[in-house]
């Protein structure tokens, strides 16, 4: 049974696409998992990155079409060997007005990924869910169907802003819907170039979301990662290596993590 993970913060620009993507990319090529992309935004940054790094030209159906027919398995592309998208259009956009029009209860409208994604979960190590930056039904839908949240936090920046935000929604949900969703970690991003960790803002976190939360490993900022967005993943040369080690690092810890867990029940 697949374990259900979304990348959250409530900002954008943080990273959330690039690390859903690259987790997504590392355990299915490097890790041999089988792994599930459910692209969330109507942007579909993530499916269109995934699609270009596997050498696929089009994507020509959207996660739209399955919450319309009630089944997401027509709309699963297998784009390598153990991946596979479930990718997202700009007519996705309309997801709130269908959910608003199929059902009436506030509880199935944020559940809906969740009913859709039983019947296919069986098929995958992990899941991952990438959503817009947005407190919507898209990322309603996404902590209803996850098991664990990874939340991003902005390494280089003093507020914890976007991740604590996630935080006091993540309450809202579990308080006004029964979520059953756990924080796998809160996962410090440098996005801006030449930069180093705040400490004060490490030592805040870990405050806030406690001590053995906060991620030891750091996604730092390389030049290789965002060129990727224009080339597709490669593993070429050394500064691919570099890259793709940022995530294997993170990926080896989070596992760790998953696993004491999974080990200890989920809520004990
Ligand atoms: N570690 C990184 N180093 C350099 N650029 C990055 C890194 N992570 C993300 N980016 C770039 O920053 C931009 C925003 O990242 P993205 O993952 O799309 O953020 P979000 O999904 O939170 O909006 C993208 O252009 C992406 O390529
Ligand atoms: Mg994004």
């Amino acid at each position: 049974m697949a374990t259900t993970i979304v990348v959250g913060n409530f900002k954008g620009g943080v990273g959330k696409t690039k690390v859903s993507v690259m987790l997504s990319w590392e355990l299915s090529k490097y890790y041999n998992k089988k792994v599930l992309l459910v692209d969330m935004d109507p942007q579909g940054n993530a499916s269109t990155l995934i699609a270009r790094s596997a050498g696929v030209s089009e994507l020509n159906t959207s996660i739209f079409d399955g919450f319309q027919k009630g089944d997401l398995k027509d709309c699963i592309v297998n784009v390598a060997d153990n991946l596979h998208v479930i990718p997202a259009q700009v007519s996705f956009k309309n997801l709130p007005k269908f959910l608003y029009s199929k059902f009436e209860n506030e509880i199935d409208q944020v559940s809906y990924l969740n009913q859709l994604l039983d019947p296919i979960r069986s098929d995958y190590d992990y899941i991952f869910i990438d959503v817009p930056p947005t407190i919507s039904d898209f990322s309603d839908n996404a902590m209803m169907a996850a098991d664990y949240v990874l939340i991003i936090l902005q390494a280089q920046e003093l507020s914890l802003e976007g991740a604590e935000t996630y935080i006091k929604y993540l309450q809202f949900m579990v308080d006004n819907y029964d979520a059953d969703i756990q924080v796998a970690g809160v996962l410090p991003v440098l996005l801006r170039p030449g930069g180093r960790v705040d400490m004060s803002t490490i030592e805040r976190a870990k405050e806030m979301f406690g001590e053995d939360n906060v991620m030891k490993t750091v996604v730092k900022h390389l030049e290789r990662l965002k060129a990727w967005d224009v080339t597709g993943i490669t593993d070429n040369d050394q500064h691919d290596r570099k890259a793709h080690k940022v995530f294997t690092d993170v990926l080896d810890e989070l596992l760790e993590k998953l696993e004491a867990f999974e080990e200890g029940g989920k809520y004990e």
